[in-house]
């Protein structure tokens, strides 16, 4: 099916984005043999410094039968390009059009609300029968997590890690699907370590799993799939939205699954799918873990353990993972394509929101400069509030807001306007006792440090002792027309 504003087919499986990627010129095939313990994410680290391409390992040492891509999310623009869409504002439309339809009241309207049911319809999950996973089952002892090419990414992690999975899991209440990407460390042959941090969707699922008497949780964890599935694994989709309507919505069409032996669907076009279960009393450590912060994890945490029971596999199956480590590498790219798909979705809450830049180097949750057209005094401090309060926008450890003028992305423009426009005693504002981002290697405890707000707006006379605040400089009109009609005689413009 031909979707999107560019005309492209909507890509059905990695392979699909494999050839995308090769057509336009991002994808570089290595030959040469190259194992995914330490050389592979250190290649792909490398060419990620550069800012892509993506690679397709064809001979990956140890692991005969498999290739490994990396790097899929390059640049921002090849992933905007692979979703057919202008600009990835776009799907966050997508999504609020879907949500904020106003209620039928004529017949107009019902035949309106109808057509809007359909164009919803049009991204629920669709139910396939067979699918190229099933080519290859492994049960018993040929089922082994130590055969699958998994990355060993740094010289300290505490074994090898599943780093771009797709843990599926079900809601125990609500029966919508989550699909998070959560790294799994291998254990042994049948077991793995997932890292669903505590607000994370899965571990609200498993928590409430628990409360409500239930011994078993069935898991499966997707390998690869196309572009969208695999960004909607990571993107912060409120709960209890279903993930694959997500992944419908930013596809441009319905999402393909297939139903697994323990009744769970899975995207049907993945490269392998992992079945098995978590029992929801068993815990073990893991790490530690070189991590997006640029430090090892501190210190081992427990988390819920995967029992793999099956393996459903392509017969010429490609694994992928991501290498993260100091910024920017390739989960740099994924954030910025959650800042621009959900900065319509963030608007909508706060419609004085102008802008956000989630700055790559700010590791995602470290840093959010926000651009406001303010209307009250206080309202800065209203924004940072109500941004806190919204769902993973919440570990957010600094959020610096400025004026609807200045350009979050111009990083000397918000230099500037931090530098002038803040009294410290005023403007900054620090939250002790706040929960964060577990991996912050900076809180003396893990998952409890303090926010950090600094309002860098133009004061109202309340917020600045009853006067106005000063005049900017601009050059008179007068003046500005004198010079560019003079410009030319000034001799600037010629080479020296
Ligand atoms: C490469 C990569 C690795 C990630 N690893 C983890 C992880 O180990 N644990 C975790 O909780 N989140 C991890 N995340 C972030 C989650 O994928 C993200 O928060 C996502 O929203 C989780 O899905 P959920 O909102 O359905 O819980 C990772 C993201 C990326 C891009």
């Amino acid at each position: 099916m031909v979707c999107g504003v560019l005309g492209l087919k909507t890509l059905r499986d990695m392979r699909g984005y494999l050839e995308f990627l090769d057509e336009i010129g991002w994808l570089k095939r290595i030959t040469v043999e190259a194992s995914p313990i330490l050389e592979i994410p250190e290649v792909l680290r490398r060419i990620m410094y550069r800012r892509g391409p993506a690679l397709l390992f064809e001979n990956v040492k140890g692991f005969p039968g498999w290739r490994i891509a990396g790097n899929l999310f390059c640049h921002i623009d090849v992933f905007r390009k692979s979703l057919g869409v202008e600009r990835l504002e776009d799907v966050g439309r997508r999504l609020i059009s879907l949500a904020l339809s106003p209620p039928p009241m004529g017949v107009v309207d019902k035949i309106r609300a109808f057509k809007d049911m359909m164009s919803l319809s049009r991204y629920l999950p669709k139910k396939v029968g067979s699918t190229p996973i099933f080519e290859n089952i492994l049960e018993g002892d040929k089922a082994s997590l130590n055969n699958l090419p998994v990355f060993k990414t740094w010289p300290g992690d505490g074994g090898r890690y599943f780093t771009y999975p797709l843990v599926i899991t079900r809601d125990p209440d609500k029966e919508t699907y989550n699909m998070g990407v959560y790294r799994v460390m291998i254990l042994d042959d049948r077991r793995g370590v997932i890292h669903w941090q505590i607000h994370k969707r899965s571990a609200e699922s498993y928590r409430k799993a628990g409360e409500s008497g239930l011994e078993r949780i069935p898991v499966a964890i997707l390998i690869g799939g196309d572009p969208a599935t695999l960004f909607t694994g990571a993107a912060p989709v409120p709960y209890p939205m279903d993930k694959y309507l997500f992944a419908g919505i930013v596809r441009g069409e319905s999402l393909p699954v297939v139903e697994l032996g323990s009744g769970l669907m899975v995207p049907a076009y993945g490269e392998a799918v992992l079945e098995g279960y978590i029992d929801v009393s068993e815990t073990a450590y893991e790490g530690p873990f070189g991590d997006h912060m640029g430090y090892y994890d501190k210190p081992m945490d427990k988390y819920p353990i995967f029992h793999l029971e099956c393996i459903y596999m392509r017969s010429d199956p490609i694994y992928y993972g991501s290498v993260v480590g100091k910024p920017a590498l390739e989960d740099a790219v994924i954030g910025k394509a959650v800042e621009r798909i959900f900065l319509p979705i963030i608007q909508m809450m706060f419609p004085e929101v102008v802008e956000i830049n989630l700055p790559e180097h700010g590791v995602f949750q470290g840093l959010a400069i926000v651009s406001i057209k303010k209307r009250y005094p206080g309202h800065a401090k209203k924004v940072m509030m109500g941004l806190w309060g919204l769902g993973q926008f919440s570990l957010t450890k600094m959020i610096v807001v400025v004026d609807h003028d200045i350009n979050p992305h111009d990083i000397n423009q918000v230099i500037w306007a931090v530098s002038v426009n803040v009294d410290p005693q005023r403007d900054v504002l620090i939250i002790p006792g706040t929960h964060t981002d577990a991996l912050d290697p900076a809180t003396p405890i893990q998952g409890y440090g303090s926010k950090l707000g600094i309002d860098a707006t133009r004061k109202y006379p309340e917020e600045y002792g009853g006067k106005e605040w000063p005049r900017e400089v601009e050059v008179d009109e007068d003046t500005k027309r004198l010079v560019d009609e003079k410009w030319s005689l000034y001799g600037l413009d010629q080479g020296s």
